[in-house]
C-alpha cells in the first residue's frame, strides 16, 4: 500500500492499494453515522448493499450514472435523505463512484451543516488521478459546468485498485488523458512511461505507478496553492478548450475525451505562442492516440469560441489557457486573439 499526504485546508492521505469494505468499516467505526453515495452500478457490481448492511449505522443512496448526477434536484434529494437520516456534525458521506459522483457528495458534505466530513473512493482512473483529490466540489447548471461548488477537502481518499478491473477501455483511456497531462506539466517519466506501453492493455499493467505519480503532482501543487490562485492553473492544461468541446457534446463525450482534444490545442497553440517543438506536440498526438483518444473535432470553430468565451466568465476577464513552454515547464497566456485561436483550431485540425 502506498501513501501520499495532501496538506491543503488540513492534512489528508491518498491510500492507495486499499480494499473499499476494509474502509466502509474503519469509517463507520470511527462516526456515529455514515452516508455512503454511489451509483446503482458499482452497488450492483460490488455488492455493497452486503458490506453495508452489517453496519447499522450507514444509509446507503443512489445517485444517477454520469455528469447528469452534478445536478441541484439529486443534491436537493440527497438533502433530503441527510436530514431523514438525521446526519449531525459529528457524521459522515462517503462517496463511492467516478468523478461526478466524488464532485456531488464533495459538495453535499461541503453544504450540509456548514460541512461535515467526508471520504472519496473513487473507482474510475479519472477520479483516482484527479477529481477525487484536491478538494473541488461543486454541481452543474444552466449557467455552465461546475460554476456551483466549494472548496472541501476530504478527510481520506481511498484507492482500491480493483475497481479499475471492471472500467472499459474507454473510461480507462479517459483518464489516461489526465495522466498524460500531468506528463507534459510536470512529470515527464509518466510520458515515457506510457511511451512503453503499447496498448490500453498494457497500460492497466502499470496502473498503479501511474495513480502513484499523477497524485504526487496533484498533491505538491494543491497544497502549494489550495484554493488556485495562480499555480494550481497549470492542472486545467488543455481544459479551455476541452470544456467547450466537453459542453458542445452536452457531455456525451468522456471528460478525458475532451481535455485529449484540448491536449492538442494547447500545444499547438504554445507552438504559436511560446515557441514549443513541433516535435513535443507530435508528442501529444502519438501518446493520446496509441491509447485511442481522440485528437481533433468535426465542431465548427465559431460555437466552440463562444463556449470558451462563455468559460470565462468564470476565470476573470480574459480568456485564459496554459502552455507549455517545454515538456514541464507550463506557461500562463492570457488575452490570447480570435486570430492567433482560430489559426491554432486550423492546425489542429489538418
Ligand atoms: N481538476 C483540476 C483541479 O483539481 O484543479
Amino acid at each position: 500500500m502506498r501513501h501520499i499526504t495532501v496538506n491543503a485546508e488540513h492534512q489528508y492521505k491518498v491510500h492507495i492499494g486499499e480494499r473499499f469494505e476494509g474502509i466502509l468499516n474503519d469509517v463507520s467505526q470511527s462516526h456515529a453515522k455514515i452516508f455512503v453515495l454511489s451509483t446503482q452500478y458499482i452497488v450492483d457490481t460490488y455488492h455493497l448493499e452486503q458490506f453495508l448492511h452489517p453496519l447499522e449505522n450507514s444509509t446507503l443512496f443512489i445517485v444517477p450514472d454520469g455528469e447528469g448526477q452534478k445536478d441541484i434536484s439529486v443534491l436537493e434529494k440527497i438533502w433530503q435523505a441527510m436530514g431523514e437520516a438525521g446526519l449531525t456534525r459529528s457524521d459522515a458521506l462517503i462517496a463511492i463512484g467516478g468523478g461526478a459522483t466524488t464532485d456531488l457528495g464533495g459538495f453535499a458534505a461541503a453544504t450540509w451543516l456548514r460541512g461535515i466530513t467526508w471520504y472519496a473512493i473513487p473507482t474510475t482512473l479519472a477520479a483516482m488521478v484527479d477529481a477525487s483529490v484536491g478538494g473541488k466540489t461543486g454541481i452543474n447548471s444552466h449557467v455552465g459546468k461546475n460554476l456551483i461548488g466549494s472548496f472541501h477537502s476530504p478527510t481520506g481518499v481511498h484507492i482500491d485498485l480493483r475497481f479499475l478491473n471492471t472500467l472499459s477501455d474507454r473510461d480507462f483511456s479517459a483518464g489516461l488523458a489526465e495522466v498524460i497531462k500531468v506528463g507534459f506539466i510536470r512529470d515527464a517519466s509518466l510520458l515515457e512511461i506510457l511511451q512503453n506501453q503499447n496498448t490500453v492493455e498494457a497500460a492497466r499493467g502499470v496502473a498503479e505507478e501511474l495513480i502513484f505519480r499523477s497524485i504526487t503532482v496533484k498533491a505538491d501543487v494543491v497544497s502549494a496553492d489550495f484554493q488556485e490562485s495562480k499555480l494550481r492553473e497549470i492542472l486545467n492544461y488543455g481544459h479551455t478548450f476541452g470544456h467547450a468541446i466537453e459542453k458542445f457534446s452536452h457531455y456525451d463525450i468522456r471528460h478525458g475525451e475532451a481535455v485529449s482534444i484540448g491536449l492538442v490545442f494547447a500545444a499547438e497553440l504554445s507552438v504559436k505562442l511560446l515557441g514549443l517543438k513541433e516535435e513535443v506536440v507530435d508528442l501529444h498526438r502519438s501518446l493520446l492516440q496509441q491509447f485511442a483518444l481522440p485528437i481533433k473535432t468535426n465542431v465548427a470553430f465559431a460555437p466552440l469560441l463562444e463556449l470558451m468565451r462563455s468559460d470565462k466568465k468564470a476565470r476573470g476577464a480574459s480568456l485564459r489557457f496554459i502552455g507549455l513552454n517545454s515538456i514541464g515547464n507550463p506557461h500562463w497566456l492570457e488575452d490570447v486573439s480570435t486570430d492567433v485561436l482560430a489559426a491554432t483550431y486550423e492546425r489542429m485540425s489538418i
